[in-house]
């Protein structure tokens, strides 16, 4: 939900009338339309031309680069061939195109002029007429925010292997074996094809013997061993149980465990400390544990805007989170809330938080104010917006329940309850860090961690949800959209729906 104003200006003409000048006159590129979209190929063509790029709208033996975005080298040639009416040729008295990756063509833009081509960008060699896919060939970038991973994709059993595995290893405090675990099944989340071997996810970043193995056994097998013993292991059942309530970390679980904890009545029953979120959490654990529908998430919306509204009219609340994602369902709903006049926003959370409460809207509410450390403006991990971590009490609608409107039999039976408790989470920005606050609270964690991590390796400028800065001259640069901030830091947009990594 970005501003109209703003919607405007980054929805400008794809083609300028005046084609700028080639600076590049040993470069032709053709790209590839098919699951880039026109609207994307058109941004694109006049990105690459304002830099100084030949960019052909048809494709030609002219052509010297041909550009795709998540296809395979066959699925470019057969492309090609089909709307051209003739197969790509090896040239006879030139060398035949490039096929390439978009990978090329953003390091191109980044750098200003056409980068040499290498192998990670190419999908593939034409060789005397013959197409050969190379090493079976596909290649993803290696930062996730440099991909386009969807929220269903082509490889779910096996990323839910890994993903598995890679809590395990949380689980065992291996930080380290978690993440490569979780970059490998994100990887494959975004291969647009599905696996056939484990032969083909050779070349793939992150994708080394250990996930081979797994990629193997569960193609052969259907299943993969070290999973179905995490299943049945009961350290792993119980770290699972006692991470899932709200407050509970992986480190407070490890101890309890360590000290014996095996259920949730454990914990009352060996008088184990806990904190006030960590008791409403057990308190709602039931209804916390089911997912929260897109149904229920747009119900909950109606309510927060309700409460903000009462105290300012005129508040930019935007759901993010999962759901801005695409997801149909989450383990909780985000909304980030911003207006454009400072004073505006001053106070209004904790007035809109007071009020739900006073009306039974909330069942636990925990309120972290704004930090004005200046250390978390300079910190990759720290955010300092002023959040309210709460669980909503959740009307049922009229027909959920036949006993709807009994308030007085809540305390009886949970069955005959006139709401269900759904976790929430507010966060006010302020309107200039608001596009990095977006882009913080969208998600998902690893498309964060992956965005931040680029910035650093690759750009040595420090990302967070408050903005992006340059540590070495001690300045921030400003965005005021997702989209430019994409751009600062020479990538190409990806869309919330493809930051499912
Ligand atoms: P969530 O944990 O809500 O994840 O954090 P999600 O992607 O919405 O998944 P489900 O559907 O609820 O399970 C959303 C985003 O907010 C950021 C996270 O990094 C993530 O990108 N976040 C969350 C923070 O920046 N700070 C926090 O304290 C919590
Ligand atoms: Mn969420």
């Amino acid at each position: 939900m970005i501003p109209l104003k703003r919607r405007k200006k980054e929805a400008a003409a794809p083609s300028d009338p005046v084609t700028p000048p080639v600076l590049f006159p040993e470069v032709c590129i053709f790209l590839v339309e098919r699951r880039m979209g026109a609207a994307r190929r058109g941004f694109l063509t006049s990105l690459a031309q304002k830099k100084g790029f030949s960019v052909v709208q048809e494709y030609s033996g002219a052509v010297t680069h041909v550009v795709s975005e998540q296809n395979s080298f066959t699925d470019v040639l057969s492309w090609i061939e089909r709307k051209t009416g003739k197969p790509v040729e090896n040239g006879k008295d030139k060398e035949s195109p490039h096929i390439l990756d978009v990978s090329w063509f953003t390091e191109s833009m980044s750098a200003g002029k056409p980068v040499p081509v290498e192998t990670r960008h190419s999908l593939g060699t034409l060789q005397s007429g013959v197409s050969k896919e190379k090493d079976e060939l596909f290649t993803v970038a290696p930062y996730a925010c440099q991909r386009h991973t969807p929220l269903t994709h082509h490889n779910s059993g096996i990323t839910d292997a890994l993903e598995m595995l890679g809590k395990a290893a949380a689980f065992q405090g291996s930080e380290v074996r978690s993440l490569a675990f979780t970059r490998a099944a994100s990887v494959l989340k975004s291969l647009p094809f599905k696996l056939q071997s484990a032969e083909e996810a050779k070349n793939l970043y992150f994708c080394g013997g250990h996930c081979q193995a797994v990629i193997q056994e569960i193609l052969e097998d259907g299943v993969c061993h070290e999973v179905e013993v995490l299943k049945i292991s009961e350290q792993y059942k119980c770290m699972e149980l006692l991470t899932s309530i709200f407050g509970v970390g992986v480190r407070t679980a490890e101890r309890w465990y360590k000290g014996g904890v095996r259920k949730l009545s454990d914990l009352e029953d060996m008088n184990i400390k806990l904190t006030p979120e960590q008791k409403a959490g057990i308190e709602h654990y039931t209804d916390l544990k089911q997912p929260v529908s897109l149904e229920e998430a747009k119900r909950v919306e109606h309510f927060i805007k309700d409460a903000l509204n009462r105290f300012v009219s005129d508040l930019t609340i935007t759901m993010t989170g999962g759901f801005r994602r695409g997801k149909q369902q989450g383990h909780d709903v985000d909304f980030l809330i911003t207006h454009p006049d400072e004073e505006a926003i001053r106070g209004v959370l904790k007035k809109a938080v007071d009020w739900m409460d006073s009306k039974g809207l909330l069942l636990y509410h925990h309120t972290k104010v704004r930090s004005h450390t200046p250390a978390h403006r300079r910190s990759t991990h720290m955010d300092g917006h002023e959040t309210c971590y709460a669980i909503f009490a959740l009307p049922n609608l009229p027909s959920d329940s036949g006993v709807s409107g009994a308030a007085h039999v809540d305390l009886i039976s949970p069955a005959a309850r006139t709401w269900r408790a759904v976790r929430v989470d507010l966060v006010v920005s302020s309107y200039d860090e608001y596009p990095f606050a977006l882009l913080g609270w969208t998600g998902s964690k690893l498309f964060e961690r992956e965005l931040r991590r680029f910035s650093w390796n690759e750009k040595k400028l420090t990302l967070n949800s408050h903005g992006l800065y340059n540590t070495e001259k001690n300045c921030s640069i400003p965005a005021t959209s997702e989209e430019e901030i994409f751009a600062l830091l020479g990538l190409q947009y990806v869309p919330p729906p493809y930051r499912n990594a």
